[in-house]
């Protein structure tokens, strides 16, 4: 056992964070909270848009709750969405049923010189007193995570207008009209060091930083356009909270992976399914603290597969600075008991 007298914290997520090996290791889910819950779907029932959910800071506040309240996480991550960044810069952002979101792209000079960080704050002023309400609800025991998209995927998605296979559009602005992406990338570079710095503000105890689309980057633009950003946000950040630490997740970023812990200065980065966890015994974890990476799906599964693989992965990153979690989020028809069954194979888990 962990002896824990002269930690500043009880709060287990927190203790990894600053590269405590612990045994178990903390964990939690990413999309933890959402439509694989009965009590979601309930609260989802009673608002129109998914908005008027992430902008409601009580119902935020509770649905940041409920899986910890269910399952016992050692985090909670406040209920919101990467997507009301562009929603508080301007630009307009509505999630249709059943089809994800749904953006006015933004494809000229004229719709990017639109955006504006005029009343940013006063916007996402919610999902501060969400993340004020959270805190005081959590126990001692259970810390509270902030989070934003990185400059790159939400450019992506600003640009694009929705989810895409590939984002052409976006990768087409990055190649024929770098200065006015560069534009762009500086304005979210900006608005989310102002939003994570926000949330800390508010009792936000460690921030991650989702870049969904690492992977449609390849070098020397995954350096320019994700880890430079990243790196400049983290910068700012530190300025004002210097003893909040920092996840990214760059999902699916294969061995640039290696390039994300010096370059960004990050404390933690989570891993997609895709990463070995031996390579990230050896490369990753001797520079910072790793968290990752049971495939959704595995999860979907349950059963003799899912032991299996929780098992392959505690063995492989348990012995190291290490934080439980999925390699990207809780898919929708995910079975409840298997949730409740990872959360039994971790904690009874011993190196
Ligand atoms: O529990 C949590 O993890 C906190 C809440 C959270 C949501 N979105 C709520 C949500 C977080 C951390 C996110 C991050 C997010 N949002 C990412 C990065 C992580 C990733 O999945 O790669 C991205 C790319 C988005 C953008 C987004 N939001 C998409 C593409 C969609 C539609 C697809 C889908 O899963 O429905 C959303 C909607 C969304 N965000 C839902 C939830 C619970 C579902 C909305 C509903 O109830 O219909």
């Amino acid at each position: 056992m962990v002896d824990c007298s002269d930690s500043p914290t009880r709060k287990p997520l927190l203790r990894a964070l600053k590269g405590e090996v612990l045994n178990p290791p903390p964990f939690w889910l990413m999309r933890q909270a959402g439509r694989y819950l009965p009590e979601y779907r309930e609260v989802r029932g009673k608002v129109h848009g998914f908005l008027d959910l992430c902008y409601s800071a009580e119902l935020a506040a509770r649905l940041t709750l409920q899986p910890v309240e269910r399952f016992g996480m050692d985090a909670a991550i406040v209920f919101s969405d990467i997507l009301v960044v562009p929603d508080a810069l301007g630009q307009t952002v509505e999630f249709r049923e059943g089809e994800g979101p749904r953006l006015a792209p933004i494809r000229s000079f004229d719709a990017l010189r639109r955006l504006s960080l005029d009343g940013f704050c006063d916007r996402l002023a919610p999902v501060y007193e969400a993340v004020r309400l959270a805190r005081r609800a959590l126990s001692a025991e259970t810390a509270l995570i902030g989070f934003a998209g990185a400059p790159w995927t939400v450019a992506a998605y600003m640009i694009e207008g929705g989810g895409s296979a590939d984002f052409a559009a976006a990768k087409g602005w990055v190649r024929e009209r770098p200065g006015e992406f560069r534009g762009l990338i500086d304005l979210l570079i900006e608005a989310t060091a102002m939003h994570i710095i926000a949330q800390a503000d508010a009792g936000a105890e460690a921030i991650q930083l989702f870049e969904s689309w690492a992977g449609l980057l390849a070098e020397p633009r995954f350096t320019e356009w994700s880890v430079g950003p990243m790196r400049e946000i983290v910068r700012r950040f530190k300025r004002v909270h210097p003893e909040v630490p920092v996840i990214v997740f760059p999902r699916g970023a294969g061995a640039l992976y290696a390039k994300v812990p010096d370059g960004t200065g990050v404390e933690a980065i989570s891993m997609d399914p895709a990463v070995s966890v031996d390579w990230a015994a050896r490369e990753l974890q001797s520079r910072c603290v790793v968290q990752g990476n049971l495939d959704p799906s595995v999860l979907v599964a349950g059963g003799p597969a899912m032991r299996r693989e929780v098992e392959r992965i505690l063995a492989a990153l348990g012995s190291g600075p290490f934080i439980f979690n999925l390699g990207h989020g809780v898919l929708p028809n995910t079975p409840l008991e298997h949730v409740a069954e990872l959360a039994r194979l971790i904690r009874r888990w011993r190196a």
